[in-house]
């Protein structure tokens, strides 16, 4: 019996625990779908062929019996982890053309999942050097330049790009997810004016936010994906013009069954997206958060936007209900469990409040020598005091030269020579309370390969903005306890949407 590393089984003990068995014979299919993070491909024996494919959400099987003598009793496909085991029931046959497009779609979606993944680093090094120095040019011209509108212009491009890399590494599951407490009326203030770009000037657009709305437990990029998504759809639906609302509220759920099905009680925070476009007919409802189900034209659509956005609630535990009508609009609505007053922490009091500057000793180390560049001028600009390395065992040199003045080592995790890892290692080992932030834009399954996310270290996601980079920078240095230093304040940069 052949073996592997499966880590969860729920979602297909769900689809076959209690099916019955059904015979096979030759040229039958048997198609399960279930979530796993690695690809496989694997022979079977007695001739069957499983072949498992990285799809980024689901795996999906695909067995098909190729031969006659095939009992068939029962297919017994048996997946088994440390304490697990569960039997794969032949529970649907499919035809051969259901089958194929299957396969395509999942061929397609790890092919979007790979190009995603394997262009992210270099995009993410490329943004991060666009967004900085469009934010040094801001900062060198006075209030009345005229070119203040054309970098402004830059950095929300920047933006828009930073967050379409991050719904494609979302999308095929390659980017580190961070939940934490969240102001959802604050997110959509921050988005305001890009909803307002997507949304055009022919849609009247209101936003109504709850004013005192408990916060959420999310990951506020992911959160920005949603509403984008929901509102690029919103507009495509009102070709002709209409309303958008943006709505927050409270919800208190008693008892089930509850409006919004399945909803434990307790208490919600709920965002409703509702447009007058011409809404949807029951097929396109059921299908709405399938990969790649658009009505759109080609080239208009690719059908991912609220498969992303059912992935992302999924990861941030939020429900979405939908009630749509042809002609009638659309009104979404999503809950998210509301935390307890207590359970807020600071780092969201810390977005409104200022731009950290400081004045200690950074090793930074990055391969790329035009972000080095960037990072060195925004750090010494914010005071820093840096030490460049362009590599691993550079770095490990001027630390050992260094090390007692240096206060933060400030790396990149995949490095030609020497990876940010390997530093840490060596670093931590001779000197474990040495504070390291690891800049990454690459995948998490590589930051998982390298031990990165185990080691509990701080991870900064890339492509980051200034504000970003220095707030991570002084939580690092300031959560030290009795030696943390003096925190100097500069007015803030407002977030940069999508990023
Ligand atoms: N607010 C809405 N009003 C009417 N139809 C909608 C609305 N939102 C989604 N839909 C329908 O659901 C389909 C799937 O939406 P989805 O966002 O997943 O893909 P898309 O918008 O077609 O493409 P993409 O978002 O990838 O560019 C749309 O093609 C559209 O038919
Ligand atoms: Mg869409």
């Amino acid at each position: 019996m052949e073996h592997s590393g499966y880590n969860r089984f729920d979602t297909l003990r769900e689809q076959v625990v209690g099916r019955a068995a059904a015979p096979i014979s030759p040229g039958h299919h048997v198609i399960a779908r279930f979530s796993a993070m690695l690809l496989f491909v694997w022979p079977w024996p007695h001739q069957w062929t499983v072949i498992v494919l990285l799809s980024g959400i689901t795996v999906t099987a695909i067995l098909i019996a190729v031969r006659k003598s095939i009992s068939a009793r029962r297919l017994n496909l048996e997946l088994v982890s440390a304490n697990e085991k569960l039997q794969l029931l032949p529970q649907e046959v499919k035809t051969r053309a259901r089958l194929e497009e299957s396969l395509r779609d999942a061929q397609k979606l790890e092919a979007v999942g790979k190009l995603a993944g394997g262009v992210a680093h270099d995009f993410n090094n490329l943004l991060t050097i666009i967004n900085g120095y469009s934010h040094m040019m801001l900062d060198s011209l006075s209030q009345h330049d005229a070119f203040r509108s054309h970098i402004e212009e830059i950095l929300k491009a920047g933006s828009r790009a930073a967050a379409l890399s991050t719904q494609l590494l979302a999308f095929s599951r390659r980017r580190t997810v961070a939940p934490q407490p969240l102001d959802l009326n604050h997110a959509i203030t921050n988005l305001e004016k890009l909803l307002r770009r997507v949304i055009g000037e022919d849609i009247v657009f209101n936003i109504r936010l709850y004013p005192q709305l408990p916060r959420i437990l999310a990951d506020s990029n992911q959160i920005d994906q949603v509403l984008i998504n929901l509102v690029a759809n919103a507009r495509d639906a009102m070709r002709q013009g209409g309303t958008l609302r943006i709505e927050t509220s409270r919800v208190e759920i008693h008892t089930r069954p509850s409006k919004a099905k399945d909803l434990a009680p307790g208490t919600y925070v709920r965002l409703t997206v509702v447009d007058t476009g011409h809404g949807m007919d029951a097929e396109t409802k059921a299908r709405l958060f399938e990969r790649f189900f658009t009505t759109k034209l080609s080239g208009k659509g690719t059908g991912l936007g609220m498969a992303t956005v059912a992935e992302i609630l999924r990861e941030n535990q939020g429900t979405i209900t939908v009630v749509s009508e042809p002609g009638q609009g659309a009104e979404f609505s999503i809950f998210f469990p509301g935390l307890a007053v207590g359970e807020s922490c600071e780092a969201v009091e810390q977005e409104s409040g200022h731009l950290l500057k400081g004045d200690e000793t950074i090793l930074l180390v990055e391969d790329e020598a035009l972000l080095r560049q960037m990072l060195v001028q925004t750090l010494t600009r914010a005071g820093y005091f840096v030490i460049e390395a362009g590599d691993g065992s550079e770095a490990l040199c001027k630390w050992r030269q260094e090390r007692t003045a240096i206060d933060l080592v400030l790396t990149d995790v995949v490095m030609p020579i020497a990876s940010g890892v390997e530093l840490a290692r060596q670093i931590t080992a001779e000197s474990p309370s040495t504070r390291i932030i690891f800049m990454s834009g690459h995948t998490d399954e590589v930051i998982a390969y390298h031990g990165v996310a185990a080691s509990g270290t701080t991870i900064l996601q890339k492509p980051f903005v200034r504000p970003a980079l220095l707030k991570k920078i002084r939580e690092v240095l300031d959560a030290g306890g009795q030696d943390a230093k003096r925190v100097r304040s500069a007015p803030l940069y407002q977030r940069a949407p999508g990023l």
